[in-house]
């Protein structure tokens, strides 16, 4: 998964004091903050508003993320912090429950009770659906440890969003379609944490999608770590894959945009590709990780092709769409990397030029096949091709960005700017668009010409 920043603090604003109130702290991936809102949507039925300050909260979430050692710790000294809002609640003679859901509580458990007995629940991320029960046996005084794989219920009996909820997602919205992985890269704790692949029927996603719609979102991001494993039974009998799913989704009328993270170079088949050759709604833009250019590595990282077989899969997009713009994800210092190899990383690079990227040290993670190697690389060499890597990935984007100044595109906007009258959209690449449009409404598409980059963002003209 295409993982951001860091926490998205989900909110609206808390009604009567009679009314319990829950804020969820997200951390990780999107796939993430989407399950923060299918948990705060179910919550919202059993009488829990969303606040946006921990003070305030009878019920406090945390999810999770465990992908690296660093997001995995950080929940511990979050707890830490709570502990304290918790004690100072509890001289005010008010409860505070507090819920470790996600990747940790996935991969940790009981564990986590055992390091912060604050902590009353524990819900990994396939049991979302038991999560109002398991608050009912919280709040009955019982420590709740939930981490049974039941994937398979989770999206049939999370009630659907209410209409209020998904107004507050605003004009873009992301919609989980498939989660889990079989890949087993040998670096990876998805397998692990969120368990074996599984596809969400074409019925829900695209009463999902419609419902989306009705609400005011006019982009879709479809979801998955391996979203283009995504399969179904079709309307017309036939087995689906994720590109006749965009192409059925492209249907749904009110939808203007479809973009869909995170994709597995294995599963990149023809009619995906034909799907970006084809279809207007669906955005020039493929996160598509890598990970790393060395044969020896990519091997040894089990991720199942070569340097030129991702290469050549790239021609072949850009041949059906030759103005899409390429993301990836890299791991610099697996275990055995040696500066032959993380140079062949740079040359992989250097050839595809990647309109925007994630790279990242290597962390082994317990249990997964990388974290027993004995030949590891020291931190310091570490640090150091990535600076190396980030380096060049950054030219590149600065480029690419540069590449647009002059560029007339269709702009969605989707939130007010810093200054008066600013509107702020994404483009087709997804890089964040500043514009004057004082007339424009947020969901507005509107035709602007790139004139300049800034910082982090282009600015544009109406025209
Ligand atoms: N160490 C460092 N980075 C990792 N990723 C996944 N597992 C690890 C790990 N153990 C990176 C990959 C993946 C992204 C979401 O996080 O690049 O694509
Ligand atoms: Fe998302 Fe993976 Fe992190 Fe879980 S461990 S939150 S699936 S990135």
């Amino acid at each position: 998964m295409q993982l951001e920043a860091l926490t998205d603090e989900t909110s609206t604003k808390s009604a009567g004091d009679n009314t319990r109130k829950v804020f969820v702290k997200t951390y990780g991936c999107q796939m993430n903050a989407y399950d923060s809102q299918r948990m705060a949507d179910a919550l919202g039925r059993e009488g829990y508003e969303r606040t946006d300050s921990p003070e305030d909260a009878d019920l406090l979430l945390l999810n999770t993320c465990h992908i690296r050692e660093k997001a995995a710790e950080k929940v511990y000294s979050e707890l830490g912090r709570i502990r304290r809002l918790k004690e100072e609640r509890a001289g005010q003679g008010r409860e505070m429950l507090i819920g470790v859901a996600g990747c940790v509580a996935q991969a940790e458990g009981e564990e986590i009770l055992r390091r912060a007995p604050i902590v009353d629940l524990v819900i990994g991320p396939q049991t979302y659906h038991r999560l109002p029960d398991a608050i009912a046996r919280v709040r009955d005084g019982e420590k709740v440890v939930e981490t049974d794989y039941a994937i398979e219920d989770k999206f049939e009996n999370l009630p659907e969003p209410e209409k209020k909820a998904i107004a507050a997602r605003g004009v873009t919205a992301f919609l989980t379609v498939q989660e889990g992985c079989d890949k087993f890269c040998t670096f990876c704790v998805v397998p692990y944490t969120r368990g074996s692949e599984m596809s969400r029927p074409v019925s829900q996603i695209v009463s999902e999608a419609r419902r989306l719609v009705a609400g005011g979102v006019r982009e879709i991001t479809l979801l998955g770590q391996n979203v283009n494993a995504w399969h179904g039974e079709g309307d017309d009998g036939r087995e689906w894959g994720l590109g006749e799913l965009l192409r059925h989704l492209a249907g749904v009328d009110g939808l203007a945009r479809l973009r869909y993270t995170t994709s597995h170079p294995r599963d990149m088949d023809d009619a995906l590709i034909e799907a970006h050759r084809d279809l207007d709604k669906l955005m020039p833009y493929l996160h598509l990780p890598v990970q790393a250019g060395s044969d020896r590595i990519l091997k040894a990282m089990n991720r199942r092709h070569t340097a030129n077989d991702y290469l050549g899969l790239i021609d072949r997009i850009r041949a059906a769409q030759p103005g899409l713009a390429l993301s990836g994800d890299f791991i610099v210092g697996f275990p055995g990397e040696t500066e032959g190899d993380f140079e062949d990383t740079l040359a992989l690079v250097e050839k595809v030029r990647y309109a925007q990227a994630f790279s990242f040290k290597y962390s082994p993670r317990p249990g997964t096949p990388g974290a027993e190697r004995t030949d590891h690389v020291a931190e310091e060499v570490k640090s150091e091709r990535l600076q190396r890597l980030q380096a060049l990935l950054s030219q590149h984007q600065s480029e690419f960005a540069e590449s647009c100044v002059g560029r007339d595109i269709d702009l969605l906007l989707e939130k007010p700017g810093r200054l008066p009258g600013q509107l702020v959209g994404r483009s087709p690449w997804l890089q964040p668009v500043i514009v004057d449009a004082m007339s424009s409404q947020i969901g507005d598409i509107i035709r602007v010409r790139i004139t300049r980059t800034g910082a982090n963002s282009l600015f544009a003209d109406r025209i």
